[in-house]
């Protein structure tokens, strides 16, 4: 016996799944499931350290792409898969796995370079096509060393009548010092509106509880300490929904998310005489002055949308999260008041983020779990997008359970000897639920949801700022 069908032989035995003729090669059975699953990321300039594109790029890597599978570190993926069905669900199946495993404990053929898939393109473009309209910001310069910075920079639309968009993609200029953004749209102030505000006791409670050092927001250390969000429906948010003040999220660049495209038939609503305020964590990572300007690009769409695609962000703002504690318990609830269908989920904490759940009690009683994620990384942070919306009926309770732990054993812990609270920076903490939704219209199908399909970036592997 040669000592090549020796070792298919060894193969086959820890793989029962793959048939004892198939001589697993890189070309034939391999390079396709890297091509579906991982080339994303793993080719030449993106965000995974080496490139899995030819059998030269992966074969020094047979034995961490092993572990990386057999661990379920890789692909990147975190929500439990004893709930939901997820469209842009990014793990292996079981036969890919196998498929992979086979080829590692074998031989490592490379096989025929004729059987190779094609080439997936990479195109240094936008991901959701050409943008109708490009929005960007005015260079901004950072120094060498310092603080990580939240800048908050407002830019007008200059849109003269109102337009409805079908996907938004945050671009960073600067992939070394862009850590993360967000862009939202700020409507033009009415008199009304600004009155409303004034008026609003809540409001300039709100106001009160914030306190802001350079661009940063935080809770008063004083505020009062509310975990439990669900004594009472949004119990533990500031008082007036202050999230609104910042306008209506359209797009976001985070570690792990792709672009967002809503889902066909649905769009939001950018007003005419509208702002566009980005809110981008920048850190000199790179030691040296860095200039960025980074842009979101809109996609307009080409008829009107048969629904409005809609968010809502739910949060805890109030919690506080004691020293040392590795498991600290703090919850929204939040009742929707009308008939929706839900197409994401977003988690959103920062450092000592460990855990989210998000269930619901359904007006007739039943619980459901929708996602539960039960090891969060700051690093991964993933929109989960459902395979089918989910139906909402009105008076449906959504229950978001986070856990946070503060101690030494996390090693994403900035500094566990603090107590920790609200606020934007990533060395303190965020406790939100991000719920993308479009309204049931009795007799309109539900929308069929989408992905970009392309991962957006992780764009910082350093956990440490
Ligand atoms: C969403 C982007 C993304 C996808 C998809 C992805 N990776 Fe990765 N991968 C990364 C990044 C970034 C790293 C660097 C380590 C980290 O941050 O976790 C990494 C690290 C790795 C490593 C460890 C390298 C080392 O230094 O030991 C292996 C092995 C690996 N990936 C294999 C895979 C395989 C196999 C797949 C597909 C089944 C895959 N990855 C899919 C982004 C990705």
């Amino acid at each position: 016996m040669s000592f090549r069908s020796l070792l298919l032989i060894v193969a086959v035995a820890a793989t029962p799944a793959v048939s004892p003729s198939a001589e697993v090669t890189f070309s034939h059975d391999v390079a396709p499931i890297l091509y579906k699953h991982c080339v994303s990321c793993h080719h030449p300039n993106d965000i995974a350290p080496m490139s899995l594109l030819t059998y030269k790029d992966a074969r020094p890597w047979a034995a961490a792409i092993k572990q990386a599978i057999v661990t379920g570190v890789m692909p990147p993926w975190k929500a439990d898969p004893k709930y939901g069905h997820w469209s842009n669900d990014a793990r292996l199946s079981e036969s890919e796995k196998n498929t992979i495993l086979a080829w590692v404990n074998g031989a490592k053929l490379e096989g025929n370079p004729k059987d190779m898939p094609a080439s997936p393109e990479f195109p240094d473009g936008w991901k959701v096509g050409k943008p109708d309209a490009v929005i960007a910001i005015p260079e901004h310069k950072l120094e060498a060393k310092g603080p990580d910075e939240y800048s908050y920079i407002t830019v007008p639309t200059n849109f003269t009548e109102d337009k409805w968009i079908v996907a938004a993609e945050l671009r960073p200029g600067n992939r070394k010092v862009v850590h993360h953004a967000h862009v939202f749209v700020v409507e033009p102030e009415t008199d009304a509106s600004k009155e409303k505000k004034e008026d609003n006791p809540a409001k300039a409670y709100s106001k009160w509880l914030q306190i802001h050092e350079g661009t940063l927001s935080f809770i008063r250390p004083d505020a009062p300490v509310i975990d439990d969000g669900c004594l009472k429906d949004d119990n533990g948010a500031f008082p007036g929904n202050a999230q609104s003040d910042l306008g209506s999220l359209i797009s976001s660049f985070l570690p792990g998310r792709e672009a967002d495209v809503y889902p066909p038939g649905t769009a939001r609503l950018v007003k005419a005489g509208s702002k566009v305020n980005f809110q981008i964590h920048y850190s000199k990572a790179t030691g040296k002055p860095e200039t960025d300007i980074t842009s979101v690009g809109l996609v307009f769409a080409k008829e009107p949308p048969k629904q409005v695609a809609r968010r809502i962000d739910l949060s805890n703002h109030m919690f506080l999260i004691p020293a040392g504690d590795p498991n600290h318990e703090v919850t929204e609830c939040h009742t929707f008041q009308r008939d929706m269908y839900i197409t994401s989920l977003t988690p959103h904490m920062h450092l000592r983020g460990k855990a989210m759940r998000m269930e619901v009690t359904y007006p007739d009683g039943q619980k459901e779990t929708l996602l539960n994620v039960p090891a969060y990384d700051f690093n991964w942070q993933i929109t989960y997008r459902t395979e089918k919306p989910i139906f909402i009926p009105k008076g449906t309770r959504l229950k978001i359970d986070a856990h946070f732990d503060n101690s030494p054993n996390n090693r994403a812990n900035p500094d566990p000897t603090k107590i920790i609270r609200w606020g934007a920076a990533s060395e303190v903490e965020m406790m939100d639920g991000w719920v993308e939704y479009v309204d049931a219209v009795p007799g309109q199908e539900p929308p069929v949801t989408v992905t970009a399909g392309v991962r957006q970036s992780k764009a910082d592997l350093n956990p440490n700022h």
